[in-house]
């Protein structure tokens, strides 16, 4: 028995990172020492008293059951309370807040839960990829909303198509952006979001997943700041990169009531929510002491003028980002043609160093790669002398 594919799951190519870690797999086994910039996962450890409140936490039998997907009601609390300290946006616990096992697996189902057949949704692109691939398992149609260099790598909504504004029942909006490590300067682009969403009764879905990465004082936004924003939007956060938690899978959904409600729904029939002990974990990041996160954001401060410094100085120039744990780089001259999936692999197979190629965020992240700041100081200068030594034999 050979069981074929959906036709869904048949159109997209294995996801991106599966991928790159069969490259990586590969230039270990033909020896190289691996400098691993791919995927965002975080390296740096999960606060301690979070560890802590896990190991306290465990040792309750009561944490062993099955935990009930919309959240242990103290933990939707703590994420109002959070929320409100943070953005000054109060939320209602029961209603407009949503656990969820991470946040990617949130915005995979909020499709699956709103799309008709062929319904569309419109993307940003280059993007994370689960903004493009979660429409398409639901059965939906992404619309490509291009990010553009020289527009700051903002959507131009005045330029989607009518029939693309019309028929689309979700707008994805994400920043600070993977990939490209783009910032709301202001309020603007989301003040003309929420004026689309108003004129074509789309839900705006919000994916805040860096807010707490931001470098230079810059401070993130909410959509939900703006005046009458829990009608048209719902925001994803999640604890991966803002506690470095990315393993223990938890983030959250939070805004509009119906959009909250529906994807509880959908998430009763499939999971049974976040393991008991990793929600008393969450409490804890989410109300305890907070300097775990400045010294994150410092650290991926610090380790972005170290690379950018490094790279400089093998003639790789590459714009700084204001937040998020990635360098957006365009491909060096020297690359000549070279796609960024030829230079990706072969400075993984050739040099051991893992690098995103951009074509893997989507058709218009091609000529870009993204760089993971997941190394420490020594390790990011490495990786600056090895392209270095790649881009001279080219
Ligand atoms: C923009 C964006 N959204 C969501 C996620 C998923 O995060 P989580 O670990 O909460 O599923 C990521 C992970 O890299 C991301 O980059």
């Amino acid at each position: 028995m050979k069981p074929t594919p959906s036709s869904k799951l048949s159109s997209l190519p294995p996801y991106l990172f599966v991928r790159l870690h069969a490259l990586k797999l590969q230039a270990q086994a033909a020896g190289h020492d691996i400098i691993d910039l791919g995927q965002g996962s975080p390296d740096l450890p999960s606060p301690p008293n979070v560890v802590a409140a896990l190991k306290r936490a465990i040792d309750q039998p009561w944490t062993h059951r099955y935990p009930q997907t919309q959240g242990q009601p103290q933990l939707r609390v703590a994420i109002a309370d959070w929320y409100q300290r943070r953005f000054g946006v109060t939320l209602d616990p029961e209603s407009e807040v949503l656990p969820l096992v991470g946040s990617k697996e949130g915005l995979a189902h909020l499709f699956m839960a709103l799309l008709e057949p062929g319904q569309g949704v419109l993307v940003p692109n280059p993007c994370y990829p689960v903004h493009y691939n979660g429409v398409i398992l639901a059965g939906g149609k992404a619309h490509l909303m291009p990010l553009r260099e020289k527009l700051g790598f903002k959507p131009d909504l005045g330029a989607i198509p009518a029939a693309e504004a019309e028929g689309s029942k979700v707008l994805l909006l994400n920043y600070p952006n993977n990939p490209t490590g783009a910032v709301l300067e202001d309020l603007s682009l989301l003040e003309r979001a929420l004026v689309f969403s108003r004129e074509h009764g789309c839900l705006i879905a919000y994916d805040n997943a860096y807010s707490e990465l931001c470098f230079d004082g810059y401070k993130a936004p909410s959509i939900l700041q703006l005046r009458g924003a829990k009608e048209h939007a719902v925001e994803f956060h999640s604890l991966s990169k803002t506690y470095s938690m990315a393993g223990w899978r938890i983030g959250f959904a939070v805004g509009n009531a119906n959009a909250i409600a529906q994807l509880g729904k959908f998430k009763g029939f499939l999971d049974y929510g976040i393991p008991g002990f990793i929600q008393q974990a969450a409490i804890e990041a989410l109300t305890g002491p907070q300097d775990c996160v400045a010294a994150a954001a410092q650290a991926y401060q610090r380790r972005r003028d170290v690379l950018i410094k490094a790279l400089a100085a093998i003639g790789w120039k590459v714009p700084v980002p204001r937040a998020t744990m990635y360098l957006w780089a365009r491909l060096p001259e020297r690359a000549g043609k070279m796609g960024s999936l030829e230079f990706a692999e072969r400075l993984i197979l050739e040099h051991g160093l893992v690098m995103t190629p951009g074509v893997g965020f989507g058709p218009h992240g091609e000529g870009f790669v993204r760089i993971s700041l997941i190394a420490d100081d020594r390790e990011l200068e490495q990786a600056a002398q090895r392209v270095g030594r790649f881009l001279k034999k080219l």
